[in-house]
């Protein structure tokens, strides 16, 4: 039997290129090999206010980038996660034997939310949700940016605690998170990460940019001081640069180190431009083609085919607590 890999992202701002190489590029290629479930995860989404027509519209428009990336519905689950019920009533279960110091641990809650009384409760349980929606599909591998990483130990740590506590009702699940591009920067910032939240629309190469836009976004991106062109740590923003040069290309380093030695930023800019416009001009084109009908019923169906698997995951683990 194929191995499952499960993973997410969440239908709010625009989807940039960092989501792209980090995550979807991966998702793509592994549905080759693993039994897949891609989930559009609504629910996360409500950790921030949303406009509710603006959220109804974002989960239709990030099931079609799915799909454009390459996600192929004939062997891919695609669904949303607030049609399979199960990922809110395992959350509540989880909920229940997770820990406050755990929780607070967590950065992504620290920068959102940690010390300020009004923020919402969700963004405290934000990754026992996640939790839920990978423990539910028993899932071997979870394709990642690494920024997710310490959500997934925890994941890890909740399937654990309840195997041994109440019986094994969970696999656990490994993390995958590529050498390239786990990280992809700011163009105007390498210290900070390409972040759909960032308020510098610069620093970000959003998936349906136009031409135009790609190529003045990475014409002002920041530099390093010096002039070669390595993949070289210390000098994050060149690093970052010629990182994106390699996956959107698919070329080795050693290739992307040949091909630049010698030449200007001036130079490096333009071919970068350029082969970042070519590797998103087919997803581009393929936006478009699911209608309406179409991706309902593609979504319809991925419903039901996760419905039926968590469903018997929810039910093995109330009848271990005592709950049915
Ligand atoms: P999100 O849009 O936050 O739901 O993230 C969707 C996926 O993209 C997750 O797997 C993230 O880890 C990944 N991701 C987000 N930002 C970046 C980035 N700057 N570089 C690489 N991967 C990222
Ligand atoms: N928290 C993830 C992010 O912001 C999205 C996510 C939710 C996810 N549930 C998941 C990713 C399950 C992988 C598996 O990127």
């Amino acid at each position: 039997m194929k191995k499952r890999i499960f993973s997410g992202a969440q239908p709010t701002g625009e989807l940039h290129i960092g989501n792209y190489l980090g995550a979807l590029k991966n998702w793509v290629a592994l549905q080759d090999d693993y039994e897949a479930f891609y989930c559009i995860v609504n629910l996360h989404a409500i950790t921030l206010p949303q406009d509710p027509n603006s959220l109804r519209e974002k989960t239709l428009d990030l099931a079609r980038i799915y799909l454009a990336a390459g996600v192929d519905p004939q062997r891919s689950t695609i669904f949303i996660q607030s049609d399979v019920a199960e990922h809110a009533e395992l959350t509540w279960v989880l909920s229940c034997i997770s820990r406050m110091g755990e929780l607070e641990r967590m950065t992504q809650f620290k920068d959102k939310g940690k010390g300020n009384s009004g923020a919402g409760v969700g963004l405290f349980t934000y990754p026992v949700l996640m939790a839920s929606d990978i423990l539910l599909y028993q899932t071997d591998l979870v394709p990642v940016g690494q920024d997710q990483k310490q959500h997934l130990e925890l994941s890890r740590d909740l399937a654990e605690r309840f195997n041994r506590d109440y019986g094994v009702a969970f696999k656990i699940p490994e993390p995958y998170i590529p050498k390239a591009g786990a990280s992809i920067k700011s163009l105007q910032d390498p210290a900070k990460k390409m972040s759909k939240s960032d308020e510098n629309l610069n620093g970000s190469i959003f998936l349906l940019d136009d031409a135009d836009t790609i190529t003045k976004k990475i014409k002002r991106a920041v530099t390093d001081s010096g002039t070669e062109i390595t993949f070289d740590e210390s000098r994050p923003a060149i690093n970052n640069l010629l990182t994106i040069y390699q996956l959107v290309t698919d070329k080795t380093q050693d290739e992307c180190l040949a091909q630049f030695e010698g030449k200007g930023y001036g130079q490096f800019k333009g071919e970068l431009a350029e082969a970042t416009v070519e590797f998103l001009r087919p997803f581009q084109a393929r936006v478009k083609d699911y209608d309406d009908d179409a991706l309902s019923r593609i979504l319809r169906t991925g419903a039901e085919k996760a419905r039926s698997i968590a469903a018997a995951t929810l039910s093995d683990v109330y009848a271990k607590m005592g709950l049915r």
